[in-house]
């Protein structure tokens, strides 16, 4: 299979210093730069909006993955997109009209990603393939990173495969929580196509970053 995206998580990234640390990863071979935006009230934690998403979006060429952890998330869709976002992905908990924020995210020029936490089923987006550009399984609780990773998640990665498989288009199929070397693997024989790290990114420097991307990729 061909080498999976990877996507640094800049919620592991040392915030004082965001623009070095997205040159950093960029150098590093890192593919898109996965932005983790938290309200407080969706999960519970609070990172970092929009214009800090413009602030940064000078620093690097890689596209801009931002997942978004907000509800209601409707109202934020386009202050994301004009901040430099190139993928949003929004969990379906956090609006009730899904069809209708997908449909916001393209009209505003982006991808449009749905996000899967633990407990949400594959079957929300059955009648909705059409309007999917990227799928996201969280294999962790969303809000914090340095998590262990749900071994539980892996089949629903198989129905996802499965189910993008049928469409006959090219939906990349990221995975996000608690991946590793060791986990990645996992992940990638269940059909993912692209990885979100943070911890296994940013441990260890910016020396460190361009041996622990390679390590994902699978040395
Ligand atoms: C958590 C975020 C993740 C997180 C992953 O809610 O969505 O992107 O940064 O961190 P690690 O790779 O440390 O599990
Ligand atoms: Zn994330």
């Amino acid at each position: 299979p061909a080498s999976p995206i990877i996507a640094p998580s800049i919620l592991a990234a040392d915030f004082s210093r965001l623009g070095e640390e997205a040159r950093a990863v960029e150098a590093a071979g890192a593919d898109w730069l996965h932005i983790d935006v938290m309200d407080g009230h969706f999960v519970p934690n609070i990172t970092l909006g929009p214009d800090i998403v413009k602030a940064l979006k000078p620093h690097v060429k890689i596209p801009f993955d931002v997942h978004l952890m907000i509800a209601p998330v409707d109202p934020y869709i386009e202050a994301f997109a004009q901040a430099g976002a190139d993928i949003i992905s929004v969990h379906p908990e956090s609006g009730p009209h899904l069809n209708r924020t997908l449909k916001l995210i393209r009209q505003m020029g982006c991808k449009a990603g749905v996000v899967f936490n633990p407990s949400t089923s594959p079957s929300v987006i059955e009648w909705m393939m059409d309007e999917i550009d990227l799928i996201l399984v969280m294999s962790i609780n969303p809000g914090f990173g340095g998590q262990k990773f749900m071994r539980s998640q892996l089949a629903k990665i198989e129905k996802l495969r499965e189910m993008i498989d049928a469409t006959g288009r090219d939906i990349p199929l990221e995975v996000d929580g608690g991946v590793t070397p060791e986990t990645a693997p996992l992940c990638l024989q269940a059909g993912a196509t692209a990885l979100v790290a943070g911890t296994a990114v940013f441990k260890g420097g910016p020396s460190a970053y361009a041996a622990n991307i390679a390590a994902l990729r699978g040395g």
